[in-house]
């Protein structure tokens, strides 16, 4: 089969993938380069980082899979998608728990100052009297989005002896029933602000998350409280949080999506030392990737053994 992979994915999955089919690489090429790349190709995978366009994906009138290595679904034009006969597999378990124990990363390196007391300690500094952290443990942690990672996260809280506050955007009754199952209190968005210690942020990216946390919500949260971000860079006011952590109302930030990301954009947080900044990497497990290119060479498998019968007749829209 023809497949154009445009994002970097697991590399044995690239080689399994090559030995058997026709396969282009293009990483996070730009729209003109991917429109040119994708014009015979029938099979597409990417990851973040990348802009499938209608355009990208109207210049391959053979496309008839499309593979997401991960879970968002922001940087892909879904009403084309679901316009043509083209089938999309979309890949968030295995990197849901990667995310989750990201998040326990950050909390616990800016509740213990890791990074200041690395910094220090490298210079000769011996800071044992100037830093000192706090525990976790008796905390209030914070789920903003307590969908597929945020419940992990949250899970990850009630193990740690943390009181876990989740919010969903569409709150029934059986949604609260799940949350109460994993020890995770529903509540509201702002009741959540309002009490959290942490606030760990986790909703896609989408019209009624966009700017979801700014100015007026970041006044709600607690003062002193720490603020981690690892759903998208758009959901947070980059230019209110700068300012609510100037201004010492926040004590951190642990921001590991960002408004621009990719290679030479310089983050507004850059010279905060109570901000730890990661580029994108909350999936980023050899683990889970591993996971997610077994799933995509599986999915392949079937397509190149599927009748063009089959291929249409197949659930259009696949969560693994
Ligand atoms: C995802 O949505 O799965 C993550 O953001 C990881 C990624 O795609 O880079």
């Amino acid at each position: 089969m023809k497949i154009l992979i445009a994002s970097s994915i697991d590399k044995s999955a690239i080689k399994e993938l090559s030995q058997e089919h026709n396969v282009i690489c293009a990483f996070g090429a730009p729209e003109e380069e991917l429109k040119q790349l994708i014009m015979d190709r029938e099979i597409l995978i990417f990851r973040s980082g990348v802009q499938i366009t209608a355009d990208v994906m109207s210049a391959a009138p053979d496309l008839r899979l499309i593979l997401r290595a991960g879970s968002g679904y922001d940087n892909i034009d879904l009403d084309h998608l679901l316009d043509r006969p083209i089938r999309f597999i979309r890949i968030p378990g295995p990197g849901a728990r990667a995310v989750a124990e990201m998040s326990f990363a950050l909390m616990l390196a800016l509740s213990r100052n890791l990074f200041t007391a690395d910094h220090q300690w490298r210079q000769g500094h011996w800071v044992k009297q100037k830093v000192k952290g706090q525990l976790l443990a008796g905390k209030v942690l914070g789920i903003v989005g307590a969908g597929n990672i945020g419940r992990r996260t949250g899970s990850l809280g009630v193990a740690w002896g943390m009181d876990v506050l989740g919010c969903v955007e569409l709150p029934r009754p059986e949604t609260h029933a799940a949350l109460r199952e994993r020890g995770i209190h529903p509540a509201t968005f702002e009741e959540l602000l309002a009490q959290s210690d942490f606030v760990s942020v986790h909703v896609p990216l989408q019209e009624s998350t966009r700017n979801m946390i700014g100015a007026q919500e970041l006044a709600l949260m607690k003062p002193g409280s720490i603020l981690i971000n690892l759903a998208r860079g758009g959901v947070v006011n980059e230019s209110a949080l700068c300012e609510a952590l100037r201004s010492g109302h926040l004590a951190g930030a642990g921001l590991d999506v960002h408004e621009h990301e990719g290679e030479g954009n310089i983050s507004p947080f850059a010279g905060m030392s109570n901000v730890i900044l990661t580029p994108h990497i909350g999936a980023s497990t050899v683990d889970s990737q591993r996971q997610i290119g077994q799933i995509i060479v599986t999915y392949v498998k079937e397509a190149m053994n599927q009748t063009p019968e089959e291929a249409l007749a197949a659930e259009k829209i696949v969560v693994v």
